[in-house]
Formats: C-alpha cells, structure tokens, sequence
C-alpha cells in the first residue's frame, strides 16, 4: 500500500483532527503518501484531491472541526457520482482509503468497496454516540463536556431567579448526549427517545421537586425525543401544570470547540490503527472501541444503533437524575 486518502463525512465532530493527525504521521512513517479528499466524499466525487503532508497535520490536534472539511454529499449517493469516485481513486493511484463518519458515512463506504473502491476502513466520528457495536464515538465526550458546562451555567441563572428549564441537546435519534450531560449536570428529568415520555410523569417530578425545595429545575430534552424538542415538550407541560419555563438549544455548540483528553486520546488511537489495518490487509470494517478496547464491526453492521445507552446507566437513570 503506497497511497491513502482519508476523508470526514457527515457531521462534524471535535477530535476528527486528532484522527487525521494520527493516521497522516503514521502513514508518512511508513513511507506512504497522504491525500485528504475534501469535503468528505464530494472531494473524491469533483476530484478535490489534496496531498497531507508533516506541515498540513502541525498543531491541529487540538482543533474541533476538520481540516479537510465535511459535508453530507448527495452526489456519492448516485452511481454516476460514485463512478467519477473510482477514476478520481484511481487518477491519484490510491491505494486505501481511511473514513471517518457517522453510519451513514459506513454505509457509503460499503457501497463504493462493493463497486470496486480501494480497500476502506472506517472510523466513527460523530458527536451521537449511536453505532452498533462500539460504545465510543470520536467527540461525544467533548459533546458531553460542552452540554455539561452550559448546563451549569443555566443552573446558575434558575437558581437565583427560581426557574424552570428546558434544554435541549443533540444526538439525532439517540439520548446519549442527553442522559450523560443530564447525570453528569445533575438534571432533575432526562428526556430521551430510547424510553417513553410521558408529559404527565415530568410535570408530576417538576411539581414534587419544587415541593421539596429545589429552586433551579432542569429538564434535559435529547432533540429526537418521540414527544417533540424542548420547546414542543415544555409548552406540553405547561398544559397540564401551567408552570413558566425557559429554554435552551444547544445545538452546534456541541459540535465545535476544543477536543477533551478522552477524544484527543481515542482519535489518535484509532487513527494510529486504521493505517495498520491498511497496511496488514484487514480491511471493511469500522473500527471502534468497545469497554475501552478497540475492536471491528463490518461496514454492513455498523448500523444506527436505537440502544446505545449504558445499561447499568438506564437501570439506575431514575436514581440518578434526581
Ligand atoms: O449527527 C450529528 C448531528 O449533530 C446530530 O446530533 C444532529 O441531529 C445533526 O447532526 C444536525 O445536522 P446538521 O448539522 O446537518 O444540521
């Protein structure tokens, strides 16, 4: 293997730089040449070929974002544009290609290997957390970190003007976001769609909260809850109890900022791996980390998962989230 191109797709996630980083410098250790394509697949599909070399990968592991960019590309969902895919691959004699992304971004990969695409290996950059098979996504924890930090600045301002609030993380159709930010902030109520809201329950828990003394309420919402965003879910709960509320959106903020040492650390693991995978011919697979071990789920089952969630942390959520 002579030549590899990595590429981000999809949306992006802090410590994918750490990622690059690591299989640029161990690639280029081994003698091989480094390609980005970019923005994710669009990159291979228009031919926006760039090489990566020692200077292109310098003081960038502490970057959120990516610098070879990212975009959900419509084209490479195409055969025509997969095709012009394989002669850009080939144009630039690439040998292997490293992608790193949510399912989707797997699923993609599958395909164009199936049509005749370099030998591929993936990894899992998405703030979701949402993957069959592992339990680690590159910038989850920095997601996690971000929503916990403006989850204590909210408490500060409910606390001294006795307020309700609702905030609203991200994580698609998976409540990973929510339920670690929501443990870790001390939420008074979790919403998540892995399990059944009930508008009652909550306006129930905020009532018997209050009683009880607390002054600052919390409601953490994942936005993919069966029963609405932050917004749709407070004003349901107004309904029924009549309570006042504010809201908070995360969003992108999750997204962006400095990776933490946990994604700076995994990224630069599974970067370092992908190359070797190359390298020793194991190849189609998403690469991961499941219990702190890194391990391989094939491009096909590297699915959304709808189950992500720590068991022993959905046993014990009640508990918890106080
Ligand atoms: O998949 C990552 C993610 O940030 C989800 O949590 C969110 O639902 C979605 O992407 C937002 O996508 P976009 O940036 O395209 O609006």
């Amino acid at each position: 293997m002579k030549s590899i191109c990595l590429l981000t797709s999809g949306g992006d996630a802090s410590g994918m730089n750490a990622a690059i980083r690591a299989a640029t410098r161990t690639a280029l250790k081994m003698g091989m040449r480094v390609l980005g394509s970019l923005n994710g697949y669009r990159g291979l599909c228009h031919d926006n070929i760039i090489e990566l070399d020692r200077d292109a990968v310098r003081n960038i592991l502490h970057r959120g974002g990516s610098i070879i960019y990212s975009t959900r590309c419509d084209d490479f969902m195409t055969v025509e544009g997969r095709a012009r895919a394989l002669d850009v691959c080939r144009k630039h004699d690439i040998d292997g290609l490293v992608l790193i992304g949510g399912d989707g971004t797997m699923r993609g990969a599958k395909i164009f290997m199936d049509e005749g695409g370099p030998p591929s290996v993936g990894l899992p950059g998405t703030i979701d957390n949402d993957i069959e098979g592992i339990d680690y996504t590159i910038g989850f924890d920095t997601a996690v970190n971000t929503a916990i930090r403006a989850i204590d600045q909210v408490r500060d301002t409910a606390e001294t003007m006795e307020r309700i609030f609702f905030i609203e993380t991200m994580g698609r159709a998976s409540g990973a976001i929510a339920l670690a930010a929501g443990i870790a902030g001390g939420a008074n109520i979790v919403v998540v769609p892995e399990i059944p809201t009930d508008i009652k329950t909550i306006a129930k828990k905020i009532e018997s909260d209050r009683k009880s003394g607390s002054r600052s309420l919390l409601v953490i919402v994942s936005e993919g809850d069966t029963a609405g965003g932050a917004y749709e879910i407070a004003e349901k709960v107004k309904e029924i109890s009549g309570i006042e509320y504010r809201v908070t959106v995360l969003g992108h903020t999750q997204r962006g900022g400095c990776p933490t040492a946990v994604d700076r650390i995994n990224a630069t693991v599974l970067g370092v791996c992908a190359v070797e995978d190359l390298i020793e011919g194991r190849y189609g697979s998403l690469i991961g980390m499941k219990n702190g071990n890194v391990t391989r789920v094939p491009f096909d089952k590297a699915v959304t998962s709808h189950s992500s969630l720590p068991e022993v942390i959905v046993k014990h959520a009640d508990t918890m989230v106080t």
